[in-house]
């Protein structure tokens, strides 16, 4: 045999040896050299499942937990460094090491989760709040874990296993469906305050006067309106002078909705003190103010008496709240007369980003695709009248992608039945 087959024989066995044995740190830097040769996030992803299957079998589980730490630290740090756009490949094998990093951050035992929040390379957040004298505990790998899952889900919608875990962790429902009603609640219950000066002038904050717009081309006047998450009643204002019965607000907000309640047709809700109308008119800018969740509404609950559905329904910039629209479309199309308008903003995404029709966004929103609103519309019996993109209001300095929609029930599926 001649020395370079030996060499090459050799060199193929240890290959084979280190492919099973290589330590998470030689594991790490190949995985970066076929990353920086290959320029495709490939090898990550080989690097996610090689380092999953060592930690059931490791003697020192740390150095796997090490492992994903670096590993997602190289891709976020290449990220901004690059100044890389969009790239789902890369998303998607980001996801693939929070999700890594979640589960075995959850595996760790009190004392392992002690000794990794005291070592000073650890990404752990909250790790300087932990001491050596503390008693150990898995709080802090918990509370990481958990935040690690929410990257991985909103990376990649479609990472089905984080979003398993994510759901075992919180005993919530899966992230990609609503938020439920509690969070909206207190959410908006601790920025009431604040809201209508954030927004108007810290966010440039466009949807009711957009959303007015619309309503006034409709070019009708409407017997029962509903202002369905109307918050603090910015939108009430645009609405009123083509209201001819009643104008109800939703919100599943109480702080919110005690500022709407303080709106009359001459003050507060947008009107700032120096807009004034001459004749100050008293009257209460909505008839009736509910506290209650969008999906929860009723002809009866909502109108008690005072009329047979609405006509006209908006909802401005409150499906960012909301996965899938169904539920919430149905419940709207329940209530409503035939013929009946509605007219909503939302987030927008492509179909490539958003493969379920909507994607949880890292602002904690959702965005949605066009086709999901459209289609989850007509299904209940809405035709689409109006399609614009919009900028709803700017965020960190940059324009948010929106879309507005206009839709009116079709005269003939009947609105008002169980479909
Ligand atoms: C961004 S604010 C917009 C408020 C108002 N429409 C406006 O344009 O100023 C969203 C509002 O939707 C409400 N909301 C979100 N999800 C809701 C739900 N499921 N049921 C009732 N209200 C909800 C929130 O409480 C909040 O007041
Ligand atoms: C539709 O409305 C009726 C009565 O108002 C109610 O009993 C029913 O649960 C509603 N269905 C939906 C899907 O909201
Ligand atoms: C449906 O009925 C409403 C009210 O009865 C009417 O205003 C509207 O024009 C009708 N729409 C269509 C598409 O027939």
């Amino acid at each position: 045999m001649n020395r370079i087959a030996l060499i090459l024989i050799l060199q193929n066995l240890c290959n084979l040896v280190s492919a099973v044995d290589e330590s998470p740190e030689a594991l790490y830097r190949r995985t970066i050299k076929e990353w920086r040769t290959k320029r495709s996030y490939e090898p990550w992803m080989k690097y996610g499942d090689d380092l999953l299957e060592k930690f059931d079998t490791s003697s020192n589980r740390l150095e796997i937990v090490g492992g994903f730490e670096e590993g997602v630290l190289a891709i976020e740090k290449a990220t901004v460094a690059r100044g890389e756009a969009d790239n789902k490949e890369r998303d998607i094998a980001l996801s693939k090491l929070y999700y890594g990093y979640g589960y075995v951050l959850m595996e760790l035992d009190a004392s392992e989760c002690q000794s990794l929040a005291l070592d000073p390379h650890t990404l752990l957040i909250g790790a300087e709040t932990v001491s050596k004298n503390d008693e150990p505990s898995t709080d802090l790998c918990l509370e990481n874990a958990e935040n690690s899952l929410r990257n991985a889900v909103t990376l990649d919608a479609t990472n089905k296993v984080a979003d398993d875990l994510l759901q075992r962790i919180t005993g919530m429902d899966s992230v990609h469906k609503r938020k439920p009603k509690e969070f909206v609640a207190e959410l908006f219950d601790s920025f009431a305050d604040s809201f209508d000066e954030k927004l108007l002038d810290g966010l440039q904050y466009k949807v009711p006067q957009m959303i007015g717009k619309s309503v006034l081309k409709l070019g009708d006047k409407f017997e029962n309106v509903l202002d369905a998450g109307c918050g603090t009643g910015l939108a009430g204002r645009f609405l009123k002078p083509l209201v001819q019965n009643v104008m109800v607000g939703v919100d599943a907000s109480q702080k919110m909705l005690d500022i709407a309640e303080k709106c009359t047709v001459s003050s507060g809700c947008g009107l700032k003190d120096t807009d004034e109308v001459e004749a100050s008119d008293k009257t209460p800018l909505y008839d009736d103010l509910l506290v209650l969740d969008l999906e929860d509404m009723s002809i009866e609950n909502t109108l008690k008496g005072k009329g047979d559905g609405f006509d006209l329904i908006v909802a401005a910039d409150v499906f960012v709240y909301f996965g899938s629209l169904a539920n919430v479309l149905k419940t709207f199309s329940n209530i409503s007369t035939k013929g009946s308008k509605l007219i909503f903003t939302a987030e927008r995404a492509t179909e490539e980003e958003a493969p379920l029709g909507w994607r949880l966004l890292s602002s904690g929103r959702f965005a949605h695709t066009k086709k999901h609103v459209v289609e989850a519309a007509a299904a209940v019996g809405y035709e689409l009248t109006l399609y614009q993109e919009i900028v709803p209001r700017m965020e960190k300095g940059e324009e948010v992608q929106g879309h507005m929609f206009g839709f009116a029930l079709s005269n003939a599926s009947s609105g008002n039945s169980e479909l």
